[in-house]
């Protein structure tokens, strides 16, 4: 006979928040205590509660015909990092694009306390409709739940002093800026060159400046189209995804992995848990062609195109050549970590140099792992001369200037 009582939802929520505290996730005692308080499985009804106590596990709630998700319940240690970034002080004024459940309308509230107000907008009606409802039943029924394009912001409640996007940005819209007060903090999972940080920007007057930048993945915003994808090879096996002010051309570049390649090692190492995406990130503060390559298990298993990732990779393009961001496994001593070389393919007539120019990357990023980029963001109107040096990286609305 099975006597084991089935956890109850407190016990998971507090076994939850206790193993995000104690992995360093959590370190504002604010942010603990609002997840300790808020009912995440209320906001998840159709998740069992082991789900919807997982740390690390996004909930979907809503799928496009082809599967792709549409709206979830972001992972907890995504939303607690957010947050942190966020630094909300009870008696603001919050703006949350991307309502998806209420769950994190409902944190914030908590934050914000009795004192401050939270708006929460979603551009999906159905699910506006069952946030506001489960939002209703946890006690936030007086956090204001709006179904609009969150592109325009929502100018009832502005200036904000907190704006958080809780749904994947390629730009950031004028309504952001111009209805968040100055000195206040945007947060957006802002996506760049193919890869995408959590951004803590704070407003100075004409411009965003950021002051902390972290790994993390979201849905994509409905309506920001500005990155183009393209195959390079007949099969289809191999795609490059690059943003629309790259002077990338799929056409030129249409079977240069079939061209010998040039296989170049940086002398960086990383063991098995080891993260190696701040290479990414310093690509794009240097090299103006970093782009994202995904190859499919086919182009792995026949050789043709083998990334570090194969789902997402960085990659290096010039004109008719490009290199990729690759991996070798080291030879081990008998009771030694097991490690891998990072390291990068060229292909085409530049193909060497390129790789050779991504492992210089490498070493940089092996210099030193943890540094973080200063990023600013500037209206798209604002002339180059007026921009702080760096790298710039133009939007459609905005300039970001990327600097290590
Ligand atoms: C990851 S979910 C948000 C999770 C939510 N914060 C929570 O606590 O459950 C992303 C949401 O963004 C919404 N979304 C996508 N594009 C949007 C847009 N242009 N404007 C507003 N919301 C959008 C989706 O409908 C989806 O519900």
């Amino acid at each position: 006979m099975n006597t084991t009582t089935p956890a109850s939802p407190e016990a998971l929520r507090a076994a939850m928040v206790d193993q995000l505290a104690a992995e360093g996730t959590l370190t504002s005692g604010r942010v603990e205590r609002a997840m300790r308080e808020v009912p995440r499985h209320a906001f998840v009804p159709n998740a069992s509660l082991d789900q919807a106590y997982d740390p690390d596990l996004a909930v979907i709630t809503k799928r496009a015909q082809d599967g792709a998700a549409l709206s979830c319940a972001s992972v907890p240690s995504v939303v607690a990092m957010m947050l942190q970034q966020l630094d909300v002080r009870p008696g603001q004024r919050v703006l949350e694009i991307g309502a998806g459940t209420g769950y994190n309308g409902a944190l914030l509230a908590h934050l914000t306390g009795d004192e401050g107000r939270v708006t929460t907008v979603d551009i999906d009606p159905e699910v506006t409709d069952q946030a506001a409802k489960a939002l209703q039943t946890t006690g936030y029924g007086h956090v204001h739940v709006a179904t609009r394009d969150g592109a325009l912001g929502d100018e009832d409640d502005a200036p904000y002093d907190r704006l958080i996007l809780t749904v994947g940005a390629w730009d950031l819209p004028p309504a952001w800026w111009d209805q968040l007060s100055v000195g206040g903090r945007l947060v957006v999972p802002l996506r760049w060159r193919g890869q995408t940080r959590s951004v803590a920007f704070v407003r100075e007057s004409d411009h965003l400046r950021s002051e902390d930048v972290e790994l993390c993945g979201f849905v994509p915003m409905v309506g920001q189209d500005g990155e183009h994808q393209g195959t390079l090879d007949p099969g289809g096996h191999v795609a490059l995804h690059w943003d629309a002010d790259q002077a990338i051309d799929p056409a030129t570049l249409s079977g240069v992995l079939g061209q010998p390649k040039a296989e170049v090692w940086s002398g960086a190492s990383v063991g098995l848990y080891d993260s190696f995406d701040g290479v990414w990130l310093r690509m794009t503060a240097t090299e103006p062609g970093t782009c994202r390559i995904a190859a499919d298990p086919t182009a792995v298993q026949t050789g043709l195109c083998t990334p570090a990732i194969p789902t997402r990779s960085p990659a290096l393009v010039e004109g008719d050549s490009l290199a990729y961001f690759t991996v070798r496994r080291l030879e081990a001593a008998e009771g030694t970590e097991r490690r891998s070389e990072l390291g990068a393919i060229g292909h085409g007539p530049t193909g060497h140099q390129l790789a050779d120019r991504l492992c210089e990357q490498i070493r940089s990023w092996d210099h030193d792992r943890t540094a973080q980029p200063t990023i600013t963001a500037h209206p798209f109107r604002t002339p180059a001369a007026e921009l702080t040096a760096g790298q710039v990286i133009d939007k459609i609305a905005a300039r970001l200037v990327i600097t290590f």
